[in-house]
């Protein structure tokens, strides 16, 4: 499939791990029928065949092994999402990747990528809302937690001045700081925040791990604990205002934000 096959293949004895993550899985464009999210990373690991290519039926399960498999993200960073993920269909088990498009259970407004649900798509990729992101942290060749602070911050702007129906919350903010400390840590350093710009500008145009590229799992293992500081950065960076009150989150024993 690509010039590195070759010695990648060699390397297989010595790194079984990764390499499965990487000549095992590739990447094959969504038929006419397969499903696919408003979720980037969703998206990458069915089209890398993490997960289920049809993107239907699919497990929580299925979507933890996935995420460590494809990117090393642990269950503890995005198992409230793959959770919530189960009300968007009425299967008691599984989800099917386009109904993560229901709007305010997961998908928000303000997004990288996505249009407002009130605004038009909230589905597929549009290249004019992911430009703000595309274009930030100018001169340099990377993003890092204050680009990606900044990016949420001019996203939300233009979402409460364009959009009446602007649901923007503590919810969706704390959402929408992980979103982003996950794209800086599976394209990038998950220690630093530091991601190649020709990464991420891939893994949200084209739902594919950059591999040819020159992309390689990261060997950090990424789970709460690193996400956090990144975090720590990007939310004060964003300069982030509430527009409306939510209730208080319950998402687990003992979490409630
Ligand atoms: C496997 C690790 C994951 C990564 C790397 C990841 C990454 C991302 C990123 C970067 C976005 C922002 C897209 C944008 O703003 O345009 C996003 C959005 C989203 N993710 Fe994931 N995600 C992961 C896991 C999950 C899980 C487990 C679920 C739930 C089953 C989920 C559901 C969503 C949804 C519904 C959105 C849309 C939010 C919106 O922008 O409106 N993701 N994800
Ligand atoms: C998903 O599950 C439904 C209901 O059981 C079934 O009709 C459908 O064929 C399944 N689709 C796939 C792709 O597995
Ligand atoms: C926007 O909000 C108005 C008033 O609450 C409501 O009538 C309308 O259905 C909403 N539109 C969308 C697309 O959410
Ligand atoms: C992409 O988003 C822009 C900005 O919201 C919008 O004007 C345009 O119609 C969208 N394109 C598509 C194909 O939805
Ligand atoms: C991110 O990169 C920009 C441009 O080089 C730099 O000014 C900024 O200090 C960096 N942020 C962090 C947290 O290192």
């Amino acid at each position: 499939m690509h010039l590195l096959a070759i010695p990648l293949t060699m390397f297989a004895l010595a790194l079984p791990h990764r390499i499965a993550a990487q000549d095992d899985h590739p990447w094959i464009a969504p038929t006419a029928t397969d499903v696919r999210s408003p979720c980037p990373g969703l998206n990458t690991l069915a089209n890398h065949g993490y997960l289920p290519r049809t993107g239907m039926n699919i497990t929580i399960s299925q979507i933890l092994g996935a995420a460590l498999q494809g990117f090393n993200v642990d269950a503890d960073a995005i198992i409230q999402a793959a959770k919530f993920g189960l009300l968007s269909g009425n299967a008691p088990e599984t989800m099917n990747l386009d109904a993560l498009s229901l709007h305010n259970l997961i998908e928000h407004d303000a997004s990288l990528s996505r249009n407002d649900f009130a605004l038009g798509d909230n589905l597929h990729f549009n290249e004019t809302v992911f430009s703000t992101l595309a274009n930030s942290n100018p001169g340099v060749d990377f993003y890092n937690t204050t680009s990606a602070g900044l990016v949420q911050h001019a996203r939300l702007t233009d979402s409460v001045a364009r959009n009446p129906n602007v649901t923007n919350t503590l919810k969706e903010h704390l959402l929408r700081s992980r979103e982003s400390s996950l794209y800086l840590s599976i394209m990038g350093d998950p220690l630093t925040g530091v991601a190649p710009k020709q990464f991420v500008q891939i893994f949200f145009r084209e739902e594919r791990l950059p591999i040819a590229e020159g992309w390689t799992r990261p060997t950090t293992l990424i789970d709460s604990t690193t996400l956090a500081p990144l975090e720590s950065i990007i939310r004060p960076v964003s300069m982030w205002v509430a527009s409306q009150a939510c209730e208080d989150l319950v998402i687990g024993p003992g979490l409630t934000i």
